[in-house]
């Protein structure tokens, strides 16, 4: 079985996919992580986005994702990056690697080995749409820019960060996400869209439960 969660910036698709993977005990596997590491690579070796990647800095880059009692960890070339990749850099750049055709290549490679042996839900922004369209399951989050940016801010719980550049940075990703050329972030005529403005973490779960157990 195969699961997609995606959606706008900072909806809690993360969250809802671990508490899924929990209770149907399934793998789970966060690709926009997989998209932060390489960022985070590439940043730390001076590689600009305007490049275009080789075959000889991808077999630098070793990324491993692991989802044991509850804790998702991931790690770039044995270092546990699972913190790091949510910093202000990685998030401010990310939406720029990420519409490189070969970094994505490279995702969908790790993604769909991944797929291979278990069931497994994902959460992105072009997986029910690209990755596995066929996916048993598509769900597709959404929710007004002012709350996503206040439970970013609540998560991130950095009094130095305000507010409004979360707010910012949010949008500009979306907006980067959304119209770029390859695997833009739109919801699959076949998923199951979610307002979650004004629902809870509960809430949401329940609603995405009842679609998956019949
Ligand atoms: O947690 P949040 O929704 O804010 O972001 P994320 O899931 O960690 O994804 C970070 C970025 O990676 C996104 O803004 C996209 O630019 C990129 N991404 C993507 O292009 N395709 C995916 N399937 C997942 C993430």
């Amino acid at each position: 079985m195969i699961i997609a969660i995606d959606g706008e910036a900072s909806t809690g698709k993360s969250t809802q996919a671990k508490k899924i993977a929990k209770r149907l005990n399934i793998n789970y596997r966060d690709s926009g992580a997989y998209y932060r590491a390489i960022t985070l690579f590439l940043i730390q070796n001076q590689i600009n986005p305007k490049e275009v990647i080789g075959s000889d800095i991808f077999s630098k880059i070793n990324i491993s994702q692991n989802f044991e009692n509850n804790i998702f960890s991931i790690f770039l070339n044995d270092e546990d990056v699972t913190s790091k990749i949510r910093g202000h850099k990685v998030s401010l750049n990310v939406s720029e690697y990420a519409k490189k055709p070969e970094i994505r290549k490279f995702v969908y490679n790790l993604l769909r080995k991944s797929s291979e042996l278990n069931s497994i839900i994902v959460d992105g922004r072009d997986i029910g749409t690209v990755v596995f369209p066929d996916a048993d399951f598509k769900f597709f989050l959404f929710a007004i820019p002012e709350i996503r940016a206040q439970r970013r801010h609540r998560e991130i719980n950095d009094e130095s960060i305000k507010i409004e550049s979360i707010e910012k940075e949010i949008l500009i990703r979306d907006d980067i996400d959304s119209n770029r050329d390859i695997a833009p972030l739109k919801k699959a005529k076949d998923a199951f869209g979610i307002d979650v403005s004004y629902l809870s973490i509960e809430e949401v779960f329940e609603k995405i439960l009842q679609k998956i157990i019949i």
